[in-house]
């Protein structure tokens, strides 16, 4: 599906910028409490052909990517973030492999000229490019092969609107509106939905693929 658009927000970047510039020295010590189904959603991704090519948008710390080496033994894996705080974490813990890519730059940006991919990643950064999103979509669907595969895990919703309030504080939209984008740009493969903390708020996992 070919999807158009511009994507313009410059001062949302530079604030989540500025957000992890503090916020990737506490990183690792803490999401792991809060952003659930991350290891889940490398589980669920199908198979892929051989030395695939794989892109984390957002990759931050490298978590994912750390990861998707062993589950992908032959893959080609590029890192994508706009922060540098972020990103020099990632090189630290990727250091000994020569099979990932780190760049920073912001997915989307006209200086950013990708090869196309077999699967495209994205954990919990998709909330959080505010009213960009349609043109991520369309970013997607020129970076991914024909039948390649979007994995997706992220925030869904919460009923509870100090808590959305307080997320969006912290540069992370909670409307819900990200899994019913989805739907209509990819072909559903999977897709789960969990509550966490008793309901505080829903998240998702998705795979689909582009056909
Ligand atoms: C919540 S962190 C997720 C990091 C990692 N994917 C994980 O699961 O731990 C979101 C990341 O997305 C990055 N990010 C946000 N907007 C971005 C954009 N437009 N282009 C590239 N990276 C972006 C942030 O810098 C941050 O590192």
């Amino acid at each position: 599906m070919e999807i158009q658009g511009t994507y313009t927000d410059h001062s949302h970047d530079t604030n989540v910028e500025k957000y992890y510039r503090f916020h990737s020295r506490i990183y690792d010590a803490t999401r792991w409490s809060f952003l659930f189904g991350r290891d889940q959603l490398l589980d669920m991704i199908p198979v892929l052909p051989s030395q695939p090519r794989i892109l984390e948008v957002g990759c931050g710390t490298g978590k994912n990517l750390d990861r998707l080496q062993y589950h992908f033994p032959d893959a080609h894996l590029v890192g994508v973030d706009l922060s540098p705080a972020m990103l020099n974490i990632a090189r630290n813990k990727l250091s000994d492999t020569k099979q990932v890519e780190l760049v920073q730059a912001k997915y989307g940006s006209e200086e950013l000229n990708l090869e196309p991919f077999d699967l495209i990643l994205f954990s919990y950064s998709l909330t959080m490019f505010a009213d960009g999103i349609e043109d991520i979509m369309a970013q997607v669907s020129k970076d991914l092969n024909k039948r390649g595969y979007v994995a997706v895990v992220d925030f869904n919703t919460s009923p509870y609107k100090w808590f959305r309030q307080w997320m969006g504080m912290n540069h992370v939209d909670l409307n819900g509106h990200i899994l019913p984008l989805l739907n209509k740009y990819y072909r559903p493969v999977e897709t789960q939905k969990d509550d966490a903390y008793l309901g505080l708020w829903s998240y998702f996992k998705f795979i689909g693929q582009y056909t």
